[in-house]
């Protein structure tokens, strides 16, 4: 367990926007910041982050909460790995109470998973530094290939003994189940045996955005045609290889800022790139580009540029996955390298500027690159021609944005030499079959369940439960000058209004009016929400919404970023572009909570009123006298309430 001073001590550190801005490419946007979601597929943001309130709201899945349930939503972090991974990012150290062996026992799967492969990461690195073998044949091969000190520590390189199970051993040894070593593959069971399967290997530790380490690659060191060159972990619970890029976590800071990232084949052309000074750089490990990884991606940028080996297999080779990634809505180029050279090579041999240059002056935006290529194959062969046009017009429906179509549609009647007529009426035709063809993937019934937006009535008491629970958060601490009206009469014997103004904190004003009405919030949510606040109120005259809401459990921290930022979705697009500025907030909190009161006292007295009414009907024959009572003295009331509120306002 960890202490609760460590877990206070992380929330006073943490910000919500240096967390999430680790995963999720954020632009500041007002007080806001926002960005594409991390958890769906989107082209425009819809991600918003509040720095004030040190919150996020996700308005396309809907999802929002802190920056620890972003860690729990996000990596999938338990609770403690999310304080954890927050204690290490801002150098925090956690006091730890020691775990049982009952509570270890109890850690689940993955946590073992993810601790066994931290061990092995650990592990081959100290074999690499420290042991005899370590130095004369792993460190000695990395240094024959161009890697620094550095490179070699930034990476986490180590190697792994020529023994049979020298690390089995010496994981067993420290009390790692044998079960965890079997499912993340680090070791080799075949009935009593054990073997270690990175044996006599260089080791390349996987690691995920985050920097947790979810598997290995390993090298062999000498060239035995027999023996794979690379072996690499098998999947588990959580390594899953086409979830993951080579080098993410490493570059992932650097594909945001440069807007673009370089995509290659090899774990040692990323680190060669790294080590040559160019960091936006992650592999694939040798297959195409699965729709996760450019997903993985598309969160840092919408650029990438795909880098392959100087021969025809490689080219031909990449040129298959690109559909994929032109589907996702990104911006691809490509670029080659020299007849047998791969970018570890090209990189090792040239300096950083002769690099940037190269890469500068041979990338080419795909679509037209495809083209040119295409065209020199075949302008000679009209039939082959026709097949090449159907190819290109192939990948160029698969662009999400038809603006972009249009232009490429263009630039490929130029570059190939047809109308671009025969281009569009091709293009429009493949438009028809992808239809039919996603039509038929999808099942129907998902229309029939995706709820009508019209059919979604506008509730009002929702609404100003909502806004309540708002003005409580937000303003329940502040002193604010509260105008009352009172009822007096006047020297002719009218009842009239009189002001007087009284100060209250916020959150004294709600409770006493809502108790003073015997008010209860209907939303269930709201109720829960009205009285931790109320309480935490109460009790800490230095409240403050943002250390508050890291002491709430998850699915209340939910609620409130959904209160908090449902204003904000009107920021996400039309009303900032219009430059139309919302009402601040924080002129008149005094008139905007009196009014919200109000406004809900009105609107349950006509509730009340409706049922009187409907229940008299119900009773037509004998007309009740109480009902009557009733209603005259709600109908009082509510002018009453009327008049104060037209002063309000
Ligand atoms: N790969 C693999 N298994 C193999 C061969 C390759 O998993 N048997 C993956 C590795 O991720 C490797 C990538 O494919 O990094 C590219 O393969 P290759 O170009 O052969 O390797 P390089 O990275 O260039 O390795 P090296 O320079 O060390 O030969
Ligand atoms: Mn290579």
């Amino acid at each position: 367990m960890i202490s609760q001073s460590s877990i206070e001590q992380v929330f006073e550190t943490a910000r919500v926007e240096e967390v999430i801005g680790d995963f999720v490419q954020l632009k500041k946007s007002g007080s806001n910041y926002k960005g594409l979601s991390p958890f769906s597929d989107e082209r425009s943001p819809s991600f918003m982050v509040s720095p004030v309130k040190q919150i996020w709201k996700d308005f396309s899945t809907g999802k929002g909460g802190t920056s620890v349930s972003f860690l729990m939503e996000h990596e999938h972090f338990t609770y403690p790995e999310a304080i954890k991974y927050l204690a290490k990012k801002y150098n925090i150290e956690i006091e730890e109470t020691v775990q049982s062996d009952e509570q270890k026992q109890q850690a689940n799967e993955k946590e073992s998973l993810y601790l066994v492969s931290e061990f092995a990461n650990t592990y081959f690195k100290n074999i690499l530094h420290k042991t005899g073998q370590g130095k004369s044949i792993g460190l000695s091969y990395f240094k024959e290939r161009g890697f620094t000190e550095d490179t070699i520590k930034q990476f986490d390189l180590g190697y792994s003994l020529n023994e049979w199970q020298a690390f089995t051993d010496e994981a067993l040894k420290k009390g790692y189940n044998i079960d965890y070593l079997a499912k993340s593959g680090l070791t080799i069971v075949k009935g009593e045996k054990r073997f270690d399967r990175f044996k006599g290997r260089v080791m390349f530790p996987i690691k995920s955005m985050s920097g947790r380490v979810l598997g290995f690659g390993g090298r062999i060191l000498i060239a035995d045609k027999k023996a794979a060159k690379y072996v690499n972990s098998p999947e588990s619970d959580i390594y899953h290889k086409s979830n993951v890029l080579y080098g993410i976590y490493q570059a992932k800071q650097a594909i945001a800022k440069e807007d673009n990232c370089y995509l290659v084949e090899g774990y040692t052309d990323v680190i060669q790139f790294h080590q040559a000074g160019i960091t936006n750089v992650v592999s694939s490990s040798g297959t195409a580009l699965t729709p996760q990884q450019i997903r993985l991606i598309n969160r840092l940028t919408n650029n990438i540029t795909v880098l392959f080996d100087g021969d025809a297999a490689g080219m031909r080779a990449s040129i298959r996955g690109i559909d994929l990634i032109l589907e996702q809505g990104m911006n691809v180029r490509v670029c080659g390298f020299p007849e047998g050279e791969d970018p570890d090579s090209f990189a090792k041999q040239n300096t950083l500027e002769e690099l940037t240059h190269y890469l500068e002056s041979n990338s080419k935006d795909f679509i037209q690159f495809k083209a040119s290529i295409l065209f020199e194959d075949t302008k000679n062969d009209p039939i082959k021609k026709a097949e090449t046009v159907k190819d290109i017009i192939q990948s160029i429906s698969k662009i999400p944005d038809p603006i972009k179509r249009e232009i490429y549609i263009q630039e490929c009647s130029r570059i190939m030499d047809i109308s671009e007529q025969v281009l569009f009426t091709s293009l429009a035709q493949l438009g028809q079959k992808n239809k039919e063809q996603k039509s038929k993937d999808k099942p129907k019934a998902f229309e029939v369940i995706k709820p009508k937006a019209s059919v979604k009535k506008v509730d009002v008491q929702y609404l100003l439960e909502r806004k309540l629970i708002e003005s409580l958060l937000l303003y329940g601490n502040k002193v604010e000058d509260f105008e009352d009206l009172i009822m007096k009469e006047n020297e002719k014997g009218d009842i009239v209004l009189e002001p007087v103004i009284q100060q209250a904190k916020v959150f004294e004003k709600i409770f006493l009016d809502l108790q003073e009405d015997e008010m209860e919030f209907s939303n269930s949510h709201f109720k829960t929400i009205y009285y931790t606040v109320i309480d935490a109120l109460n009790q800490n005259p230095d409240f403050e919404l943002k250390t508050f809401i890291n002491t709430i459990d998850y699915d209340m921290a939910y609620e409130i970023s959904n209160i908090l930022m449902e204003d904000e979705r009107y920021t996400l697009d039309d009303w900032e572009r219009m430059n139309i500025i919302p009402k601040k907030k924080q002129d008149g909190i005094a008139q905007l909570v009196s009014e919200t009161i109000l406004t809900l006292r009105c609107f349950l007295i006509d509730q009340k009123i409706l049922e009187f009414q409907k229940e008299t009907l119900q009773n037509k024959t004998q007309t009740n006298r109480n009902i009557l009572e009733e209603v005259k003295e709600y109908s009082g009331l509510k002018m009453l309430l009327s008049r104060k509120l037209n002063r309000a306002l």
